[in-house]
C-alpha cells in the first residue's frame, strides 16, 4: 500500500477528535494529501449505519451492534480507505478495529476471536500502520461531557467503561504498531508526543517535528 493508515482510539470523550483534527492541520501545512474520517460512518452509507447504531433508546442486541459496526467499516474500508491508501494518502481514522475489540469485545463480552474474524472480513486484512490510543482518567468523562448529548454506547454505565479501558490496555500490548498516549496531559504535550511517534515510526521525516 502507498500510503499511510493512522488510526486514533480510545474511550468517548478522551480528545482523541481534537487531536485528529490538529494532525490532519499539521500534514496539510507541510504539503501531505491527508485524508480525515471515522467510524462508525466516513461515506453515506456507513454514516446511515451509525446513526441506527448510535440512536438512544433503540434495541440492539449485542450480536447485531457487532455486525452493524462491522458492516459500516466493510462499506467504509472499500469505498474509501481500500482507495485512499492506494492513491499514496494519509488516511487519519477515528477509530478502526481496535474499538470493536474493546467494545463489543471486552465491553459486551463478545468472544474476541469472533471479533478478529470479522474484523479481518470487513478489513480485507487491512491493518494500521500507527494506532493511537488515547487513554484518560475516569473522572474526565462525566466532567467533559456534563453539557453533551449521550448517544447509546455513552449511555452504558461505569462497570461497562472500565471494561472497555482495560481492554484497551491489554489490546495496546498485544497490537503492533500500537502506543497509549497519556490523555490526562494538556493538548499541546499530547500532540508533541503523537508527532514523535510519526516520525519514529518514518510517517513524517525527523526534521519536520514542530
Ligand atoms: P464516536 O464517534 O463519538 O467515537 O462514537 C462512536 C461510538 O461507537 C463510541 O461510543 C464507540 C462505539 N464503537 C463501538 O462500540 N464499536 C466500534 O467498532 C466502533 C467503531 C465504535
Amino acid at each position: 500500500m502507498k500510503g499511510k493508515f493512522i488510526v486514533l482510539e480510545g474511550p468517548d470523550r478522551c480528545g482523541k477528535s481534537t487531536q485528529a483534527k490538529l494532525l490532519y492541520n499539521y500534514f496539510l501545512a507541510r504539503g501531505y494529501d491527508v485524508l480525515l474520517t471515522r467510524e462508525p460512518g466516513g461515506t453515506p452509507t456507513a454514516e446511515r449505519i451509525r446513526q441506527i447504531v448510535l440512536e438512544p433508546g433503540l434495541d440492539v442486541r449485542p450480536m447485531a451492534e457487532l455486525f452493524l459496526y462491522e458492516a459500516s467499516r466493510s462499506q467504509h474500508t472499500q469505498e474509501k480507505i481500500l482507495p485512499a491508501l492506494e492513491a499514496g494518502k494519509i488516511v487519519i481514522c477515528e477509530r478502526y478495529t481496535m474499538s470493536t475489540c474493546a467494545y463489543q469485545g471486552y465491553g459486551r463480552g463478545i468472544d474476541l476471536k469472533t471479533i478478529e474474524t470479522l474484523n479481518q472480513v470487513a478489513t480485507l486484512g487491512l491493518k494500521p500502520d500507527l494506532t493511537l490510543v488515547f487513554l484518560m482518567s475516569d473522572k474526565y468523562f462525566t466532567e467533559r461531557g456534563e453539557y453533551l448529548f449521550s448517544d447509546r454506547l455513552e449511555q452504558e454505565d461505569l462497570a461497562f467503561r472500565q471494561k472497555m479501558r482495560q481492554g484497551y490496555q491489554e489490546l495496546i500490548a498485544r497490537t503492533p504498531n500500537a502506543y497509549l498516549v497519556d490523555a490526562d496531559r494538556n493538548v499541546d504535550e499530547i500532540q508533541h508526543q503523537v508527532v514523535g511517534l510519526l516520525t519514529k515510526h518514518h510517517i513524517v521525516e525527523a526534521d519536520a517535528v514542530c
